[in-house]
């Protein structure tokens, strides 16, 4: 096997932008380079390509354009959304649903909110990884502003009951009441699997470029009309007063681009990265004894596979593939030093091992069989090796080495 030869499984964390977006967007930085507010010709150029992006963006979630917002990315988008609405509720309403498995961006936000006096339900995942409508029913309370629940996971792809949580807000509406809001980070799930907002049934949507073959620094947010929020950006009059600062033009236009064409090859790219991730799968589970699977199976994003390699830590993992080549993430993070397990992980009701031994593997179009073949390769010499020194595994093997004596 080629020592040199790299392996990019980590297609979650982003993705590289397609020649065919990079295309559409160069333009945009030196020619066609006008500011978008501007009223000559320049400006005028690149409000009319700001606007073809943002029929393509609507065009991939089945909105208007009229309700896309663009900034800079999901984080923003959540930003945006969440506390954006939460400052135009008024008086006493001051409660919000979500989950233990959001992404960071909407669990800072949240804690954020917290601290300022909101009262915030943190919705159970279960084993499985997926929330319960019902909880969310019984979560409501006569002041509670908004739910935010994601669309899909980013670290173990499980698909949330985005429509049923919304049939509930639209009974409480039918109800008569008006100051409730749903919103959804679709940022995994953009691209990946077809999403269209008047089915999903939320009112904001987040999205971001780079999760979909387009670079870093642009995303949207969805804002469907009649939603009312504040804008967390002031100085501007940018996107219908909802986010100030001069439009980053090329960004957006391959944003547009990179939408048209997730749009056209979703179908394709889907079976691809499944069938990849599949024989993945199957491979690890053929090869490899003791792992755990996260998430539900049936029920997630195509391109991602989260696995719990026992005995040993993810962190140790990613390293020895990274030196193999082969790039993967863990969804833990390193917090004074020491390791924390990925609070997702946790939330599904595993341990700190299983947890700490996590590994997200996201396969995206470039990726080939030769590429799974290698990871399948290389992975049962790297987690054999890892085991052989790991103290937790020694722990096990004596445990069990007693138990063979009837000594535990
Ligand atoms: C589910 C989810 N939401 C939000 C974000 C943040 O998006 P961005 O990197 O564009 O700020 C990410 C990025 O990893 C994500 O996976």
């Amino acid at each position: 096997m080629n020592d040199s030869r790299k392996v990019y499984l980590d297609h979650s964390a982003t993705t590289p932008v397609d020649p065919r977006v990079v295309a559409a967007m160069l333009p945009y930085f030196t020619q066609k380079f006008g500011n978008a507010s501007s009223v000559h010709f320049f400006g005028q150029e690149a409000r009319a390509a700001v606007d073809r992006a943002r029929r393509e963006v609507a065009a991939l979630i089945g909105a208007r354009a009229n309700e896309i917002v663009f900034l800079s990315g999901g984080t923003e988008a959540n930003n945006l959304a969440i506390r954006g609405v939460c400052e135009a509720a008024s008086g006493h309403s001051r409660h919000l649903i979500t989950s233990t498995i959001e992404h960071s961006s909407v669990r800072g936000i949240c804690e954020g909110l917290g601290k300022s006096g909101w009262e915030i339900t943190r919705l159970p995942a279960y084993e499985e990884g997926v929330v319960q409508a019902e909880d969310v029913r019984a979560a409501l309370r006569p002041n509670t502003v908004l739910i935010s629940v994601m669309l899909a996971n980013n670290e173990i792809g499980t698909i949330q009951p985005i429509e049923e949580i919304a049939a509930l807000v639209r009974e409480e509406r039918a109800r008569g009441r008006r100051q409730l809001w749903f919103h959804t980070d679709a940022v995994q799930a953009a691209g990946r699997i077809p999403l269209h907002v008047d089915t999903l049934g939320c009112d904001l949507l987040s999205l971001s470029a780079h999760k979909l073959y387009a670079p870093k620094g642009a995303g949207a947010l969805f804002v469907r009309r009649g939603v009312r929020l504040v804008s967390q950006n002031v100085g501007g009059h940018q996107e219908r007063e909802k986010r100030a600062g001069t439009e980053g033009v090329p960004g957006i236009v391959a944003f547009g681009a990179a939408a048209k064409l997730a749009r056209e090859e979703m179908a394709e790219r889907s079976q691809h990265d499944q069938r990849l991730r599949d024989r993945f799968e199957a491979g690890v589970t053929e090869r490899i004894g003791n792992v755990v699977f996260n998430g539900d199976r049936g029920r997630r994003l195509p391109h991602l596979s989260n696995i719990s390699f026992r005995f040993i830590e993810g962190e140790g993992l990613l390293i020895s593939l990274d030196l193999q080549g082969i790039a993967v993430s863990t969804g833990s993070a390193c917090s004074s030093g020491t390791l924390e397990p990925s609070p997702v992980i946790r939330a599904l009701g595993r341990n700190d091992e299983l947890a700490r031994g996590a590994i997200r593997f996201s396969f995206g179009k470039d990726n080939t069989e030769q590429d799974v073949e290698y990871v399948l390769e290389v992975l049962p010499r790297v987690v054999e090796k890892l085991r052989a020194l790991s103290p937790l595994n020694r722990e096990e093997m004596g445990r069990r080495d007693l138990e063979a004596i009837g000594q535990n």
